[in-house]
């Protein structure tokens, strides 16, 4: 690879007899595609509107308007709609493939459920995933593409139609060091960098619907040999094209040493007093023993401290955590607000929205609501999270900031998206787009953490809940340098043993 390669990214045609498709939208998206010099194109799913035969046909007569050296064509939920799939593969091509030429492999996958909105990869896809990363482990450059998106994207509400095993698909391609992931679906074009992958989603070419008026676009992909990916979003509703708007610089500028530790939080969550489980006291107190041991600054609880939210397992708790009164900090999650919890909460816990400790601000955002496990922070506890950041990172650039939340943003590996916020998608970007260093969350008892941008996400297990999706309860240890850099342990319960998580260096800016 020792010329730049140049790879056009559209999706969400919508090819339809009805006036859902806008065919002079779509005669400029072809105008733009056959006059920029490409090396390949993909084409992330959605080709029809309902997967019908007439629609596949239709699709089959305008596809050829396209001159391109190569396309890989991705199926979509619309397609897979009516028995769709099946037609896709007689009309169209394989759901599933992989591409090997010139040191470049592409993957092609279906995340497609028939007749449903939502995402699946399934058991058997990411094994073929791996198994193919596997094979082709010296490729210069790997990519993968489907349709539906794995980070949350902003602009669409509730994330009911991601992929529901999104977390292990994440998890296979960071593991596999692939370079881009293209998908679609949301018809929002969006760009993400997770740890060293970029994430790719294209807007919609010709659907009637896009997201706040915002014009149908396509994306121009260009990886330069040492891995810089450019994403250009190209308008192509009969407007003129825009100039570059986002280009991503594949590796940040590390700072060489990672010095002394500034700061270590001890990060707990489902803590469940009260819980009808035997074992939650006995594990509790070895819990905190192991947490004791690690002498941490600061101890963060990232929701379920309570089993029921009831006043005899909040006195329990505040018993409990009386001794690290001066260095506790509790973000509530759904059980603490069950019943009359979130009156008791307010009663035991301070739970102040801001709290500024020495060169670092930790914000409480209280993503739990009473009797449901999906959370939501809405839109005007944003606008004021967004004016708090910006405004201390004016003050004081060199503050380091952490958000406390219940409910994760990035999908977790081993575990189910079935209960994720409801605004993930706007939280997700403010977050990242605000520099925050570090978000911290508690839901579905499972440990994880990443890197998105300059943000480093990090999930705790359970400490003594029976609710984990863990082999055994955990807590985290994350230590910060005086440098910046981040290391995230876990240490299990149980045993005491201790494994890294994650290590991200610090991040020149
Ligand atoms: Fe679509
Ligand atoms: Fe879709």
């Amino acid at each position: 690879m020792d010329e730049p390669i140049r790879i056009l990214h559209f999706s969400d045609i919508h090819f339809t007899e009805r006036s859902l498709f806008i065919q002079k939208s779509y005669n400029s998206a072809v105008e733009v595609i056959n006059s920029t010099p490409h090396d390949f194109a993909v084409f992330t799913g959605d080709l029809t509107q309902d997967g019908l035969k007439e629609d596949f046909q239709l699709a089959n007569e305008l596809r050829r308007k396209i001159v391109s050296p190569k396309i890989y064509w991705i199926i979509g939920n619309h397609d897979s709609r009516s028995g769709g799939f099946e037609v896709w593969e007689n009309m169209v091509g394989p759901r599933e493939f992989h591409e090997y030429n010139n040191d470049i492999l592409f993957i092609g996958l279906d995340s497609c459920i028939p007749d449903r909105d939502g995402g699946r990869f399934g058991r058997e896809t990411l094994e073929y995933t791996k198994k193919v990363l596997m094979k082709y482990g010296d490729a210069k450059l790997k990519l993968v593409g489907f349709h539906h998106h794995l980070l949350p994207i902003p602009k669409t509400g509730r994330e009911r139609s991601n992929a529901i095993d999104a977390g292990d698909m994440l998890s296979v391609l960071l593991d596999h060091n692939v370079d881009a992931i293209l998908t679609g679906h949301k018809h929002h074009p969006n760009v993400y960098k997770v740890e060293d992958t970029i994430i790719i989603s294209a807007g919609s070419v010709s659907s009637y619907k896009t997201r706040s008026g915002e014009p149908r676009s396509l994306n121009y992909v260009e990886i330069k040999p040492e891995k810089d990916i450019k994403v250009k979003i190209m308008e192509t509703d009969g407007k003129p094209i825009k100039d570059e708007l986002k280009t991503i610089t594949r590796r940040f500028r590390m700072v060489d040493s990672t010095g002394g530790i500034w700061m270590r939080i001890a990060q707990i969550s489902g803590t469940d007093f009260g819980s009808s489980n035997g074992q939650q006291e006995s594990l509790f107190d070895r819990g905190m023993k192991l947490v004791e041991k690690t002498e941490p600054g600061l101890i963060v609880h990232c929701g379920n401290l309570t089993a029921k939210g009831r006043r005899a397992d909040y006195e329990e708790a505040v018993e409990a955590f009386l001794p690290y009164s001066d260095r506790f900090v509790l973000c509530p999650g759904p059980n603490d607000l069950k019943g009359f919890g979130d009156t008791l909460l307010h009663k035991y816990f301070d739970t102040e929205t801001i709290l500024e400790k020495n060169d670092s601000c930790f914000y409480i955002l209280n993503t739990s609501a009473p009797e449901t496990e999906i959370g939501v922070v809405g839109r005007t506890i944003q606008n004021r999270l967004e004016r708090y950041v910006y405004h201390t990172r004016q003050e004081h650039k060199e503050k380091f900031h952490t958000i406390l939340m219940h409910h994760h943003l990035i999908p977790i590996p081993g575990t189910r998206e079935k209960s994720a916020l409801e605004d993930a998608g706007d939280v997700l970007r403010l977050l990242v787009d605000t520099g925050v260093n570090l978000v911290l969350s508690g839901h579905l008892g499972k440990s994880f953490c990443t890197r998105v941008e300059k943000t480093a996400f990090v999930n705790c297990n359970t400490i003594s809940s029976s609710e984990t999706s863990s082999f055994e309860n955990s807590f985290n240890l994350i230590d910060i340098s005086t440098e910046g850099a981040i290391v995230v342990s876990e240490i299990n319960v149980p045993s005491g043993f201790r494994r890294i998580l994650g290590i991200f260096p610090g991040i020149q800016t």
